[in-house]
């Protein structure tokens, strides 16, 4: 299949682009946007503070410095509220944005952190159904981008995608 499920720390991935799961300020953080900023070096930093910031649900481009990965998409995903604030369409909408930055780069290949399901609480079974189901959707309308990894931090999460991939390919 196109779309796998791995786990490894996304900084260390020989892919053309890896998502970074940032926040409004594209300023750095902690979690994996920390790791990206460490692992990248300070010109992303210095990149990142010409872009203004990106909203919630939203995508934007840099490129991966010291990193493998040719490109970093930094999204930024939604706070879990309890569901009741928009989550949903949020989370699917970065998934949406950093496939359609991914395509227009030319990358051929992906990898997507759990997206919100960090400091963000957002709870991990519900994230990872709208991760493939987005994900999934989006690469059939690719030409550039032809594989997917979904790049999990920890044993439980991989579980998770997993379950759905099989689901896909059932
Ligand atoms: N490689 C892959 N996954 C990782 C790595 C890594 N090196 N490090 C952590 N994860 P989080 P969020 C996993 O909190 O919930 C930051 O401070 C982690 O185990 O990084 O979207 C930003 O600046 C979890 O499964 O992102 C924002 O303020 C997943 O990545 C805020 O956190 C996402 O967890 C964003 O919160």
């Amino acid at each position: 299949m196109n779309i796998t499920a791995i786990q490894a720390d996304i900084t260390t991935l020989n892919v053309d682009a890896i998502v970074n799961a940032a926040n409004t300020s594209l300023l750095g953080g902690g979690g994996v946007d920390g790791a990206i900023h460490r692992a990248a070096g300070p010109e992303l930093l210095e990149t990142c503070r010409t872009l203004g910031g990106c909203p919630t649900g939203d995508a934007k481009l840099t490129e991966g410095f010291k990193l493998p990965a040719r490109y970093i998409i930094h999204t930024v995903g939604p706070v879990w509220h309890g569901g009741t604030r928009g989550e949903a369409d949020l989370l699917a909408s970065c998934y949406q944005r950093a496939m359609a930055l991914a395509e227009s780069a030319g990358a051929r290949t992906v990898a997507f952190p759990s997206i919100s399901t960090g400091v963000y609480r957002y709870p991990i079974e519900d994230a990872a159904r709208i991760a493939v189901s987005t994900v999934s959707e989006a690469l059939k309308q690719c030409t550039a981008v032809e594989a997917v990894t979904f790049c999990c931090f920890s044993d439980a999460d991989l579980a998770v995608y997993q379950a759905y991939l099989e689901q896909l390919s059932a």
